[in-house]
C-alpha cells in the first residue's frame, strides 16, 4: 500500500524539460531571475540571467560549443581532431568539457601567471594545458599567437580563436537573447553586460534591438582598466586604459570582431568601480541567496546602475555569468580584499561573509 501522496504533479518545481542531449544539449536555457530587493529599491524589475547553471558552469559554454561546431561546419576539425585556444578563463573549461563530449582533442595555451587551480581544473576535464610567458598580444609568443600556430602546424584542428571568430557572437544572436525575448515576452526595456571577448554583449544586443525594432536600450558596462566605457562615451575617439580592476574574464584593450559589427548598436556605458562591485557581490549572498563571481556582480551593479538611469516601471535584464566558486580563495579572503583596498568597501553587518583569513 503506498498509503496518502505526499507530492502533487502540479509542483512548482516540476517542469515539462525533456531529457537532453548530453552535455551539449544542456547547454542554454538557463533561468532568468527576478532579483527581488534591487527590483523594489529601484521600483524596475531587475532580472539576472542564471548563465553559471550552465553544464561547465558558465556563459562561455555556449560560445564553446558554437565556436567548435563552426569549425566542424567549415571542414577545419573531423573526428578525432584538435581544438586549440589561448585562455585563461572559462572559454577553457567550456571547451575542455565539449571536446570531451564530441571526442576531440583539447589544447590551451595561457599565460603562466594564472592560478594553479585553473591549470588543474582544465587537466582534470582532458585538457593539454600549456602555460607560456605571460607577454602582450604585439609579440609573437603571446599565448593567442602560440595556439594559432600551434594549431596550423597540425593536421585536422582547428584555433577556435574566441575573440574575432563571430561564431561566438551567433551563439549569443540564436540562443541568450531569444531566451531572454521569450522569458520577458517582449517585456524588457533595457540590457546590460561587461565584456571580455564581447561575444555576450554584442550578440544579446543585436538580438534584442532587431526583436523590439530599437526600443530596447543596451549599456555596455565595464570595469576600471578597461576601454570600452571611453570608447562608448566618446563617440569611438578615445580609448582611456587607466586603473585596473579585480575582475577576471571582463575588460578590453582593443574592439573586438565581436563586438564591431555591434558598437553603434550601443546607447551608452558605465563604469563600475570594483568598491560597487564587491559590495555588490556580497549583498547579493546575504539578500538574495546567489552566490556570483566579481564579473556577475559587476554586471548586476550595472543593471542596478541602469534602472536608476531609466526610472521606475522599465525591466533591466544582465548577464549572471559564473559563481564565485573559481574565485573564493581571493573573494572571501580579508587577507586579499585587504591588500586591494576593498575590505572598507563591505557594510559592517555584510564583513561576516569574509569567511578566509
Ligand atoms: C566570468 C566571465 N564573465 C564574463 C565574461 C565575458 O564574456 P564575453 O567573452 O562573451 O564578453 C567572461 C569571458 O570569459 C567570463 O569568464
Amino acid at each position: 500500500m503506498l498509503g496518502r501522496r505526499l507530492y502533487s504533479a502540479a509542483s512548482r518545481h516540476v517542469t515539462s524539460a525533456r531529457p537532453t542531449d548530453g552535455f551539449v544539449g544542456a547547454i542554454g536555457n538557463t533561468p532568468l531571475v527576478r532579483i527581488g530587493s534591487l527590483s523594489k529599491e529601484t521600483g524596475c524589475e531587475i532580472l539576472g540571467k542564471a548563465e553559471f547553471m550552465n553544464p561547465g558552469g558558465s556563459v562561455k559554454d555556449r560560445a564553446a560549443l558554437f565556436v567548435v561546431e563552426d569549425a566542424e561546419r567549415r571542414g577545419l576539425v573531423r573526428p578525432g581532431g584538435t581544438i586549440v585556444e589561448g585562455t585563461a578563463g572559462n572559454t577553457g573549461i567550456g571547451l575542455a568539457h565539449v571536446c570531451r563530449a564530441k571526442g576531440y582533442g583539447c589544447v590551451i595555451y595561457m599565460p603562466n601567471t594564472q592560478s594553479q587551480e585553473k591549470i588543474d581544473l582544465l587537466k582534470m576535464l582532458g585538457a593539454d594545458v600549456r602555460p607560456v610567458p605571460a607577454v602582450a598580444f604585439d609579440n609573437p609568443d603571446n599565448y593567442n599567437h602560440q595556439a594559432r600556430r600551434y594549431a596550423e602546424s597540425l593536421d585536422n584542428a582547428a584555433w577556435t580563436n574566441q575573440f574575432d571568430n563571430t561564431a561566438n557572437r551567433q551563439a549569443h544572436i540564436e540562443t541568450t537573447g531569444p531566451e531572454i525575448w521569450a522569458q520577458t515576452a517582449g517585456k524588457i526595456d533595457g540590457f546590460t553586460c561587461a565584456t571580455g571577448t564581447g561575444g555576450t554583449f554584442a550578440g544579446t544586443t543585436r538580438f534584442l534591438k532587431e526583436a523590439s525594432e530599437g526600443r530596447v536600450k543596451s549599456f555596455a558596462a565595464d570595469p576600471p582598466g578597461s576601454v570600452i566605457y571611453s570608447y562608448i562615451k566618446s563617440g569611438g575617439k578615445v580609448m582611456d586604459r587607466s586603473g585596473s580592476s579585480i575582475t577576471e574574464g571582463i575588460g578590453q584593450g582593443r574592439i573586438t570582431a565581436n563586438l564591431q559589427p555591434d558598437i553603434h548598436l550601443v546607447d551608452d556605458a558605465l563604469r563600475i568601480p570594483d568598491a560597487d562591485t564587491v559590495r555588490m557581490l556580497f549583498r547579493l549572498l546575504d539578500e538574495e541567496g546567489i552566490y556570483l563571481g566579481a564579473s556577475s556582480a559587476l554586471n548586476v551593479a550595472a543593471a542596478y546602475e541602469m534602472a536608476k538611469a531609466l526610472g521606475p516601471g522599465n525591466t533591466i535584464v544582465t548577464i549572471m555569468a559564473d559563481g564565485a566558486y573559481r574565485y573564493q580563495s581571493r573573494l572571501f579572503s580579508r587577507k586579499w580584499l585587504e591588500s586591494k583596498g576593498l575590505v572598507d568597501a563591505i557594510p559592517a553587518h555584510l564583513q561576516k561573509y569574509i569567511a578566509l583569513a
